[in-house]
């Protein structure tokens, strides 16, 4: 509801640069100057040693006793016990300002919205209460089978309408609204036919709708049969109620969140994921009614907080969602200030996982949520196929275009670094399976590829021995650590026939899964740490290795080189060195064969569990 009286715009802005904050609140407590800050005993609690602050240039107050604080308008209506317009009032007066008296028509239009709006409480009041009589019978049971108790009714106002064409009407007359004002709040509807107006829900479970005041505007309405049609009516809008600006929950959900804990509020689809979300300990849910995010909503989303999630049904539609919502909020990101998307497995909405699965299986739902750059970078990588250098092209113009309805400079150009990289790695990633396809395919003649068990370049010139072939591959990644983003999946599928190299290589994939910074000294101590003193020296004595430039041929032979390992494992391929471990050559025969043989299986059924881990990680992204 809005005031009585309009204050015009820039009227408060005004006043308070008008009065010094120190004059108004020096008359209340007695102030000294401190700095550029006066200092007194706070007026709030009865402390001995002054905590009450006042900072003129900041034009604001802060008492640290009692945790208040705010500007002079605020002071005065904490110390006087006014109301915002009081207090506004008040304050012009003595600075000498006009507030301009309310117009006759401003406060009949006040006195008619406060009229509707009692009209919809009414109401509310009335579906509660038929909820309990016996007409409400079905429907409480309908609510028990979906999990809330009578006290959650209680908790978000459901009601019941009864399934009839004149008895809210009738009641309300009876309260003493007139069919006009009905009709104003859309709970009744003029017959077309020249009739009586007729109620507009009957036969619903009702969702009463409030504004950020918590006063109630509006109503959503289930039916409870299959076949009812529309499944959810809403009121159409009204003097009180614009769909596309109000949000359901929006007030419980913002005291719920509470002051300045940074996050943000919970977006969800519909009324019943909101109240199941809150049921389930998210109180600060909230769904739109019905429509697409708009972008009055999506601002008063990051006025609750500036880092919302939206949490969408886990089927198309909810993906479609989420792109709209992704669209609509990427003009406003700033810094600090953006999206985040659930979505939902198995074609669940949040009611459906946290009945199935839980409070817990929504936490982790929510602890997973990607970022807008993610979602944004998934969408348009799936678009279609990168298998030409124009889709390929394609799919940069389309982020560029993207990046491009960012208003915030700086967020904007984070965004299209950002981009390119993944965009430069996916590259790699592709060009990597590729290569790796096209050699298990067995084509010969690839011409890039070296013959089978031929060891890498690079290694020939450091000539290990062959016992440690691998260790130059390895070794490469820690020293150039951005080689894991185009081929950490290809180095854990390597047959690496060394132990300790393995070890190495393991030590290393574990360390950068875990997001840890990748250098030698950290897998060297790591190493020794967890006895495999060995595998340290091996990696502290070996020459360093040049740096790699990101796109330049190396990293491509580096690729090379790790295919010929992975290779090397599968079956029917020799584990490099394996014939040649053994001076005496007869490898399958003498005792140290065996547990060399021995070994290999066992290396080789490693390998293929971290294949298959691997590939389950990458279907699962
Ligand atoms: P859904 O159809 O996904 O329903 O609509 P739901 O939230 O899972 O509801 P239950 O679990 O079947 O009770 C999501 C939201 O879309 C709007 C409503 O706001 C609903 O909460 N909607 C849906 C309508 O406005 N009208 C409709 O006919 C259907
Ligand atoms: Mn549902």
């Amino acid at each position: 509801m809005s005031q009585p009286v309009r204050i015009p715009d820039g009227f408060v802005e005004e006043l308070k640069a008008r009065i010094r904050p120190s004059d108004v609140i020096g008359r209340k407590v007695k102030l000294t100057k401190k700095g550029k800050e006066w200092v007194g005993l706070s007026p709030f609690t009865n402390e001995k040693t002054p905590s009450f602050y006042v900072n003129d240039q900041k034009r604001i107050f802060k008492c640290f006793s009692s945790g208040t604080g705010g500007d002079v308008i605020n002071f005065i209506m904490e110390t006087e016990r006014l109301s915002f317009m009081e207090a506004v009032e008040k304050l012009a007066e003595e600075a000498g300002m006009q507030l301009p008296k309310a117009s006759p028509q401003a406060v009949e239009e006040y006195d008619h919205r406060k009229r509707l709006v009692a009209a919809c409480e009414a109401a509310a009041h009335w579906f509660e209460d038929r909820l309990h009589a016996s007409e409400g019978a079905a429907t409480r049971t309908y609510l028990e089978g979906r999990g809330l108790d009578p006290a959650a009714w209680k908790r978000h106002r459901l009601g019941y309408a009864p399934d009839d064409w004149r008895r809210t009407r009738g009641h309300l007359h009876a309260e003493g609204f007139t069919d006009k004002e009905l009709v104003e709040t859309g709970l009744i509807k003029e017959s077309d036919k020249g009739g009586e107006p007729f109620d507009f829900f009957r036969g619903r479970l009702m969702f009463p709708i409030t504004d950020v005041r918590g006063a109630v505007i509006a109503f959503g309405g289930r039916g409870l049969t299959p076949d009812a049609k529309p499944k959810y009516l809403n009121s159409g809008d009204t003097e009180l109620f614009h769909k596309s600006t109000v949000l359901y929950r929006y007030k419980a959900a913002r005291e719920a969140l509470g002051a300045g804990e940074g996050g943000g509020l919970i977006v969800c689809e519909g009324y019943m994921d909101a109240i199941a979300l809150a049921e389930a300990g998210f109180g600060h849910a909230v769904a739109p009614l019905g429509t697409a995010l708009t972008e009055d909503q999506l601002q008063l989303i990051w006025k609750a907080g500036p880092e919302p999630v939206m949490c969408f049904d886990g089927d198309r539609a909810g993906l479609g969602a989420a792109y709209r919502a992704l669209d609509r909020a990427l003009p406003f990101v700033e810094p600090g200030r953006s999206v985040f998307f659930v979505l939902l497995p198995d074609g669940m909405d949040p009611d459906d996982l946290i009945r199935a699965r839980g409070p817990m299986a929504m936490r982790e739902q929510i602890e997973q949520r990607l970022p807008l750059s993610e979602l944004l970078w998934r969408r348009e990588r799936d678009a279609e196929p990168l298998d030409t250098p124009e889709r390929q092209a394609g799919l940069e113009a389309r982020l560029m275009t993207a990046c491009g309805q960012i208003r915030h400079g700086g967020v904007k150009a984070a965004y299209e670094r950002d981009l390119k990289s993944r965009l430069r790695d996916h590259m790699w990633a592709l060009r990597d399976a590729k290569r790796s396809a096209s050699y298990r395919k067995g084509r010969p003649g690839s011409g890039q590829i070296p013959a089978d068990g031929e060891p890498a370049q690079a290694e020939l010139k450091q000539g290990p021995p062959p016992k440690l072939r691998g260790l130059g591959t390895v070794v490469m990644a820690v020293d150039s650590p951005f080689l894991l983003a185009i081929g950490a999946e290809t180095l854990a599928a390597c047959a690496l026939a060394d132990p300790d190299v393995t070890k190495i290589r393991d030590v290393l994939l574990d360390l950068a899964n875990a997001g840890k910074p990748i250098d030698r000294a950290v897998l060297t101590a790591h190493l020794t740490q967890t006895g495999f003193m060995r595998a340290a020296s091996l990696l502290k004595e070996y020459p360093v290795t040049p740096q790699i430039a990101a796109n330049g041929p190396e990293a491509r032979e580096w690729l090379i080189a790790l295919e010929q390992y992975v290779a090397a494992g599968r079956p029917g391929q020799e584990i490099p060195g394996s014939g040649m471990d053994d001076a005496s050559g007869a490898a399958s025969t003498s005792p140290s064969g065996w547990r060399r043989r021995h070994q290999m299986v066992a290396e080789r059924r490693a390998l293929k569990a971290r294949m298959n881990e691997a590939a389950g990680k990458r279907s699962d992204s």
